[in-house]
């Protein structure tokens, strides 16, 4: 049985510029590359749900402009279902324009269609929430949107997974239908106001879970990343060491696989562990979409881990 999953997000255009450093205030630089990869929080955990075998369904806009268009026939071709994707006219499709330093980036996102996700939208695709077992969120579409989208969806008894980025004002009440929040530290620190580096991780943990979230999963970048668990202590799981492309996209690919291993019934240690997997093996390849393993790649990868050990 394919896991179910619903994601209702973003799509960018990722403009990914390669330089041997950022630019300074007034500098100009000369660049190495540009790439065109398609993109969006959203869209990239639908790409990387539907190659770890997941049935996915996309709901989200994009405007009618070239990009649109390659962005949906991306979608397409990894077997997204693209019917909730609108085309909004007179938008720009959402596009990213992203630096990569060395495995490092810095992301400028503009919204355009992304802003267009209204809550009927939501309304009118209540058939796909139906079907689904497990619904996606992230922070690049309306909070409005996101906060009706969670409501909605656990209304009808679904898994719901707020991937909080990126950082955004969030009224309360959606903490409480969420199932599974993974902020990672620095969001995590603006949700709970408290400092969550070191030490205090557990206390911003907590502090996250009273807010109302059943499960609260803090994604540590290459260091791995850390659950609460039922005794309200901190889990750490540690990364997997791979070689850094590019991270860009290496959470989204974190948040579809935790969604697949819970709606598969594994325990959120496991389910942990193996969003740490997949995440990893998403770092070792240039670009967001692009670099997203399928199912047989982690198999590989998992067996080649435990080889190791
Ligand atoms: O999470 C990575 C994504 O964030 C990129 O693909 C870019 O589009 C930005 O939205
Ligand atoms: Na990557």
């Amino acid at each position: 049985n394919k896991p179910r999953v619903v994601v209702i997000g973003s799509l960018n255009m990722d403009i990914v510029v390669e330089t041997e450093r950022s630019p300074q205030v007034g500098e100009t630089l000369l660049g190495e590359r540009i790439r065109f990869i398609p993109g969006g929080k959203g869209a990239n955990q639908a790409v990387a749900a539907s190659r770890l075998g997941a049935e996915t369904a996309m709901i989200g806009a994009v405007g009618d402009d070239a990009f649109g268009q390659e962005l949906l026939n991306a979608l397409r071709d990894d077997g997204v279902d693209v019917t909730g994707v609108n085309c909004i006219s007179n938008m720009t499709t959402g596009v990213a324009s992203i630096y990569v330093t060395e495995g490092d980036n810095s992301i400028v996102v503009v919204p355009g269609a992304n802003y267009k996700v209204m809550t009927d939208d939501i309304d009118k695709n209540e058939d796909k929430l139906k079907q689904a077992d497990i619904v996606l969120l992230q922070l690049e579409i309306p909070v409005d949107t996101v906060l009706h989208a969670a409501r909605k969806a656990k209304s009808l008894g679904k898994i719901v997974v707020l991937n909080p980025a990126p950082a955004q004002p969030l009224p309360n009440e959606i903490f409480s239908y969420v199932d599974y929040i993974t902020p990672n530290r620095s969001e995590l620190s603006r949700y709970t106001g408290i400092d969550a580096g070191g030490e205090s991780l557990e206390t911003a943990m907590q502090r996250m879970k009273q807010m109302g979230a059943n499960h609260v999963v803090t994604t540590l970048g290459a260091s791995g990343s850390a659950y609460l668990s039922d005794d309200g202590k901190v889990r750490m799981i540690s990364g997997y060491k791979v070689p850094t492309v590019d991270t860009t996209g290496a959470g989204d690919c974190y948040n579809a696989g935790l969604a697949i291993a819970v709606t598969q019934g594994k325990s959120l240690d496991k389910a942990v562990d193996y969003a740490g997997l997949v995440s990893a093996l998403a770092v070792t390849k240039f670009g967001a979409q692009a670099g997203m393993p399928a199912e047989a790649d982690v198999r590989c990868f998992a067996a080649e881990q435990r080889n190791k050990n």
